[in-house]
């Protein structure tokens, strides 16, 4: 949205405000407010004229310039219906010189996960990619993917689902299947429980490009299983949703913004990163199997270094683990 748009839905939510008023404050001409103020309506903003003058009445439910109105965080929105990847469209504007940019989809139809894998997103979910030029060496940038999950994490809290991170950067809600049908009802049924089974709630993607002693460019890409069919869901994923958590439908739009406001928070002050992770991590105190590069690692998750390496105690020493999948086996019993 233009810097002028933005000013005048400002103005419209502080409302009502008459159209020559608007146009002394913003000094543009009457007509250009009134081409705003369609193009806002076009944008599904409602935009109520009575005696007194304009009033923004309705917000869009989801979209660009919805998540951007209100949006307390300096990224724009580029959204689109459809699209093959958030991360694709992302590079591509990083190539072409953007940055702070929010790349947002409702739906995606080539989708790509960690490992080259693919990632369902069927309409429903949000789906989208931070473009940011941060000032610090590439061997810092795992420090961006968690403070991506804790943006997540924070977020479905706010949305009243217990979300916790598995290191370094799944976004789990701990459930309990209580079955499952087919057919119509093709629904899973999931309660919180306390000791539940854990299911994927959100996968984050992150890519980089620059020289060793300096990032040029960072896409995070995040996609959250929002109000997404679950029946559409690969289920070797094992995967829920925040629509299944909290039965019913998760506001998208306040999600975004809230997910978008946090990340940015914590990617200016990266000293802060890891104790916000500590907070939500469930992996801390589990017994744990880390497949790296260079092999298995088994032991006990003791904590997480800068810039995100986890520290695993195997009983014969600790080991500092950087990169791998990671699995639970079982928490470590109480004395
Ligand atoms: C994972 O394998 O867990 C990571 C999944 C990341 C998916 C997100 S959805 C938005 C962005 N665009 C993509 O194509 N991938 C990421």
């Amino acid at each position: 949205m233009n810097e002028t748009r933005h000013r005048v839905l400002d103005a419209l939510a502080d409302g009502p405000v008459s159209g020559p008023t608007l146009a002394d404050e913003l000094g543009i001409s009457r007509s250009a407010v009134w081409k705003h103020v369609e193009a806002l309506r076009d944008a599904g903003f409602e935009v109520t004229s009575g005696e007194d003058g304009y009033t923004l009445s309705a917000v869009p439910e989801f979209g660009g310039p919805a998540v951007e109105y209100g949006l307390d965080a300096p990224y724009t929105v580029e959204y689109h219906d459809s699209i093959p990847s958030t991360n694709a469209r992302a590079r591509e504007l990083a190539a072409e010189g953007a940055e702070n940019v929010v790349v947002l989809a409702d739906e995606q139809t080539g989708g790509r996960g960690r490992l080259d894998r693919e990632w369902a997103s069927p309409s429903g979910g949000i789906w989208l990619s931070l473009l940011f030029r941060p000032d610090v060496p590439m061997a810092h940038a795992p420090v961006f993917t968690l403070a991506a999950a804790v943006a997540v994490a924070r977020a479905a809290r706010e949305a009243g689902v217990e979300a916790t991170i598995k290191w370094p950067n799944d976004v789990l809600v701990s459930v309990a299947s209580e079955g499952t049908s087919s057919g119509e009802d093709d629904d899973v049924v999931v309660t919180v429980g306390d000791e539940g089974e854990e299911r994927k709630l959100v996968g984050i993607l992150t890519e980089m490009e620059g020289e060793a002693d300096r990032v040029s460019w960072v896409v995070v890409g995040i996609g959250v299983n929002a109000n997404v069919d679950l029946a559409s869901l690969p289920s070797a994923a094992n995967p829920t949703s925040l629509e299944a958590v909290r039965g019913a439908p998760v506001d998208r739009r306040v999600f975004a913004q809230r997910l978008v406001e946090t990340f940015d928070e914590l990617s200016q002050d990266v000293d802060s990163v890891l104790d916000a992770w500590r907070e939500y991590a469930t992996t801390l105190g589990k017994e744990v199997r880390v497949e790296t590069p260079g092999g298995v690692v088994e032991g006990t998750a003791v904590d997480v270094q800068f810039p995100g390496s986890l520290v695993v105690d195997t009983g014969d020493g600790q080991v500092t683990v950087s990169a791998g999948d990671c699995e639970h086996l079982r928490p470590v019993a109480d004395d």
